[in-house]
């Protein structure tokens, strides 16, 4: 059965921690949704067996070296796309799938620890993992961050804003190299939760074809 001209759109967001992922991609799906659209929300690291032992790793329960956790999200997001319920699967039979977070991350997290050159390699020659129709990233200013930072981790704040600021500039840095292989947009996550949706909602029609 192939539906070629029906095939649905993958769309990634990205952004650092407290962008507003996750309410931008409740909003785009609502509004896909009322287009007519069908949608499947999803995220990395996923649900899967995988998925579990890089979240232990994350939460520091589990120690692996850098290079082991970059090849654990490798295997985790190979297994997103293939699996029976996984985004083949779902772009296929029309679906669009929105994707909390991909191979832009592994590249600006785990970029910095091993060899950048390696991890991107590895995610964007496995003929397994698909190519995003369009990644946004909602960039936070970091004074925006500042602020949603609890006053009573006061001590963390400077660590935290340090380290937010570097994947930021990472991600810049890997957005640069992409140039013209990938379709990113960066949109100002600065605005009211309306602002931010409309400048999602004009990229994402103009990915789909949509007036
Ligand atoms: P989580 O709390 O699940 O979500 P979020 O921060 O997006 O709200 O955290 C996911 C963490 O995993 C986040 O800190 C980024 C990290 N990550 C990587 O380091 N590499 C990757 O390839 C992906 C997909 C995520």
């Amino acid at each position: 059965m192939s539906m070629n001209n029906c095939r649905g759109k993958f769309i990634v967001f990205e952004g650092l921690d407290g962008s507003g992922k996750g309410t931008q991609i409740s909003l785009l799906s609502k509004a896909l949704s009322e287009k007519g659209i069908r949608v499947l929300e999803t995220a990395e690291p996923t649900q899967s067996a995988t998925g579990g032992l890089i979240r232990d790793t994350l939460a520091g329960y589990q120690k692996r070296t850098a290079y082991e956790l970059a090849a654990l999200f490798l295997t985790d997001r190979i297994f997103h796309n293939t699996s029976v319920n996984g985004i083949k699967n779902m772009l296929d039979s029309g679906i669009t799938v929105i994707c909390d977070r991909y191979y832009y991350s592994s590249f600006a997290y785990q970029g910095i620890d091993t060899d950048l050159k390696w991890v991107m390699n590895m995610n964007l020659n496995c003929p397994e993992i698909i190519k995003p129709d369009l990644c946004i990233f909602l960039d936070v200013p970091t004074e925006q961050c500042d602020e949603r930072i609890d006053s009573r981790q006061s001590r963390e704040i400077f660590e935290n804003v340090a380290t937010l600021n570097r994947i930021r500039k990472r991600f810049f840095d890997v957005f640069a190299l992409l140039e013209g292989s990938e379709n990113i947009r960066i949109i100002s996550a600065a605005g009211s939760i309306d602002e931010v949706h409309e400048a999602v909602v004009s990229s994402v029609w103009e990915v789909l074809g949509i007036q």
